[in-house]
């Protein structure tokens, strides 16, 4: 660890000891990034800042949208490129690389990372996440954690729970099974919480199954805390806490960013009523001061410890990561590694300003950035015999550009054309989810130009998430590098050129077309309810068991080496194989483990992965391999007795290097904790996990009843998302979301990148103004500006005004309770 740490007991302040009123102000945080904190009471703030793929530690006001300067870091690759490593030891060296940075700057709780689910290919932040399989996502989150903690900085995993879409983020409902919501969407948070045991959590906007995360009694008592024993604090996302006195009852310990003092009058009020006991908020408080202990030994003014070289050690390790998450998806003829002395033509707006990271929270002011175009150059065996930009980044299409790059191919008759395309800054974002999964037409069009001209063409592919490549037959290689952080194109000239064998392997299916995706016809939904119809049958869950043609499966990498696997044997604990090198260069393959119940009653995907291990092998070497069953590996749900039970049975493994090359496979016959269960046939189309065509009857079979679908009525209430208001007969509520929605589109036609201002508003229903303007706006005022969007324009107005003037002198009030002055 950099610097030094002196971690004290923790416990120091008793919330019993504190009134009423003092341990309320506890709940709601004073500023953008600050805890509350009670001066006579000894109790500082612990300063909290994003984020996931490098620390976004801005001063003065500040906002979470990547919006304001924040103070320069290492720029990492993002949760879903790391994933691509396959390597939980990578992500534990990058964890303690961004707790340390973290210390120097200051920051005592790092909000990340980000562990959900990608459901869908085109949801904005899926960049953020690490992948669409539990277990691959929940062990890589763990050693991030990890990571992090060692350097006496709290981690903050999320968004729990069941956050899959950007649209009507703050306003939206996931509706999902017990068994899907238990086995898939919560795993990964389940693996990291167990294993890394997190000082803090974020709490999610969305609702699951009709009760906001921040306030989920099911999720956060009986889940999160009852049963997998997290012992530290719940934070709720920015804007994203409901009833403050029900978050206080189940023991969501702080809203962020700054709800002011009304917050903890209700609580206050809350007891009084009843509605929330003293000793649950007593626990709830508590929560927040062990934070306050568990990271009182880090400074918020920062420890400025970090010298030049560990800067410099930090572009290293973001470089070596980066190298180990490239993934080779094609490569035709030995196009790569590039030959010594190769003459290069390189094409592409990103070769020469790169794309390393997405837009939104997680945005890291670096504080160096290398390009393709220049690290190519900077190589004394290659030799870059022309540059042209190819497209415009923002989509429009330029014949001039594409003109260009064909000439400047034929002109200087190189050996390779290296084209750099993939998404710009517009696609992947917070608050916006992708309409598409293609990369712009202009690109496209000028790739096929490049083809035309003959030349071997090898594209690097920049993106975050899957797209589709229908190009893939027409070009000699593709290696696609995600969004790999400052130094990614360090890594991407390493690989090209061989000094590095690429080695990174999938962590989402790449599909062939978007139509393909099982809830395709279901994403974003507008409306406030979306129903998980899809169950499990996500990803690779469901092109394997529907046997789907895809373009690349999860899993799938290619290398320089060519590997065999033999000898699989199998015993209680686990499964033992071989794996070889059986070519003349050393290279590292993913191993991966899948299960499936032969035989079983229980509904299932044909393949679950269990278990994976990164194997890194000299030319012609072997190596013996191990992957350990664990409590995970043959588990369920079940629904009935409400437990994690075992299916006694035989069960077949799949061994190999992505989920559709398994040459090694076995049965296996395991005890159980249950007998074989009898088939629920009421499930009909999701036995051959047929999801686009589940009927409303067998939804209900599996999710246990009629969901509880939200019928507005026509009457707009504080929690619809400001985007419905286009729809209110008031003139006023139609103006502002005309102008907004105008402002954001504008916006993006100038800048390049997504309004996130205004696409923050217009998915952000009334009801968060009172917890994001630090006392300003308060929940009575909210109901006014409800009454507007009602059409009740003067009603509203004079509400608003009135309960203005109660809420400041009940602030001052409140104020002078909690600081004593
Ligand atoms: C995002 C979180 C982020 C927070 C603070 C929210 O809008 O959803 O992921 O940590 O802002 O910036």
């Amino acid at each position: 660890m950099q610097g030094s740490l002196h971690r004290e007991g923790i416990n120091m302040v008793k919330a019993e000891d504190l009134t009423l009123i003092e341990k309320a102000s506890l709940l709601s945080g004073q500023s953008e990034w600050e805890s509350r904190e009670l001066k006579h009471r000894n109790v500082p703030a612990f300063v909290m800042s994003d984020g996931p793929n490098g620390v976004r530690r801005q001063t003065g006001s500040g906002d979470h949208l990547g919006l304001g300067e924040s103070k320069p870091a290492t720029c990492f690759p993002t949760a879903g490129t790391v994933a691509n490593s396959w390597d939980p030891q990578e992500a534990r060296v990058m964890g303690e690389a961004l707790g340390a940075e973290a210390r120097d700057l200051g920051v005592q709780v790092l909000l990340g990372p980000g562990i959900n689910m990608k459901r869908n290919p085109l949801c904005g932040r899926n960049f953020e996440y690490y992948s669409e399989d539990p277990q691959l996502a929940g062990r890589l989150a763990a050693g991030l954690i990890e990571g992090i903690q060692s350097q006496g900085v709290g981690a903050c995993p999320k968004h729990f729970a069941v956050n899959s879409q950007e649209l009507r983020r703050q306003a939206s409902n996931s509706i999902v099974d017990e068994r899907t919501l238990r086995e898939y969407y919560l795993t990964a948070f389940e693996i990291a919480v167990k294993e890394a045991k997190p000082w803090t959590i974020m709490s999610s906007y969305n609702m699951v199954n009709g009760v906001y995360a921040h306030e989920n009694e099911h999720l956060i008592t009986e889940i999160l805390k009852g049963e997998w024993g997290f012992d530290g604090l719940v934070i709720s996302d920015w804007g994203g806490s409901n009833d403050i006195v029900e978050s206080a009852r189940v023991g969501a310990g702080l809203e962020m960013p700054a709800a002011g003092l009304a917050s903890a009058r209700q609580v206050v009020q809350g007891v009084k009523d009843g509605r929330v006991t003293e000793a649950e908020l007593n626990a709830s408080a508590q929560d927040v001061l062990n934070t306050v202990e568990r990271t009182r030994n880090t400074h918020p003014t920062g420890d400025g410890f970090l010298t030049e070289d560990d800067k410099i050690r930090n572009h290293e390790i973001a470089r070596r990561i980066a190298r180990k998450t490239a993934v080779l998806l094609r490569n035709e003829k030995n196009a790569l590694p590039l030959k010594k002395n190769a003459k290069l033509v390189v094409v592409g707006d990103m070769a020469a300003t790169a794309r390393y990271q997405g837009s939104g929270s997680s945005k890291v002011n670096a504080y160096r950035v290398d390009n393709l175009l220049d690290s190519l150059k900077a190589r004394e065996d290659l030799q870059v015999v022309g540059y042209a930009q190819g497209y415009d980044r923002q989509g429009a299409e330029r014949a001039d550009l594409v003109k260009e790059a064909v000439n400047t191919v034929n002109t200087t008759n190189p050996d390779v054309v290296v084209a750099c395309i993939g998404l710009d800054e517009r696609s992947e974002s917070e608050g916006l989810d992708r309409s598409h999964m293609r990369i712009p037409q202009a690109q496209l069009d000028m790739l096929a130009e490049l083809v035309d001209t003959g030349k071997q063409i090898v594209v690097v592919l920049v993106a975050g998430s899957a797209v589709e490549v229908d190009f893939a037959d027409d070009v000699d290689a593709i290696l696609y590098v995600g969004l790999s952080g400052q130094a990614g194109a360090l890594a991407t000239v390493d690989v090209l050129t061989g000094d590095v064998n690429p080695s990174g392997h999938l962590a989402e299916t790449w599909p062939v077309r978007y139509e393909d995706v099982p809830n395709s016809g279901n994403f974003p939904v507008e409306e406030r309810d979306s129903v998980y119809r899809e169950g499990s049958f996500v990803g690779y869950r469901y092109y394997s068991t529907r046997n789907i043609p895809v373009r690349y499966p999860f899993g799938y990498g290619l290398s320089y080496s060519t590997f065999e696997y033999s000898a699989l044997s199998v015993d209680d604990e686990g499964v033992t194989f071989t794996v070889t090198n059986t070519s003349d260069v050393l290279g590292a393959d993913v191993a991966q483990l899948y299960v499936h119940a032969a035989h079983s009653g229980v509904l299932r995907a044909a393949r679950e992965l269990k278990g994976f291990q990164r194997v890194e092998l000299d030319a012609h070497e072997s190596k013996q391999v191990r992957i350990a069953f664990d409590d995970y590996t043959f588990r369920h749900f079940d629904v009935d007795s409400q437990s994690w039970q075992v299916e006694a049975g035989a069960w077949e493994l799949f061994v190999g290097n992505n989920v559709n090359n398994t040459p090694l496979q076995a049965t296996h016959v395991v005890q159980g904790t249950m007998e074989p269960q009898p088939r629920n046939e009421a499930l009909g189309h999701y036995w051959d996990g047929d999801v686009k065509n589940v009927t409303d009857a067998e939804f209900e079979a599996l999710y246990g009843g009629k969901p509880d679908l939200y019928d507005p009525q026509g009457v707009f209430g504080a929690n619809d998302a400001l985007s419905s208001w286009s729809s209110s007969r008031s003139a006023v509520a139609r103006f502002v979301v005309n102008h907004l929605t105008k402002q954001s589109d504008k916006a993006m036609e100038r800048t390049g990148s997504p309004d996130l201002n205004s696409l923050f508003v217009l998915n952000m229903p009334p009801r968060a103004m009172a917890k994001m303007t630090a006392g300003a706006v308060s929940p009575e005022m909210v109901d006014g500006i409800v009454d507007i969007a009602n059409k009740h324009f003067w009603r509203g107005t004079s509400h608003i005004i009135a309960e203005y003037f109660c809420n400041a002198s009940a602030n001052k009030k409140t104020l002078k309770e909690i600081t004593h002055d």
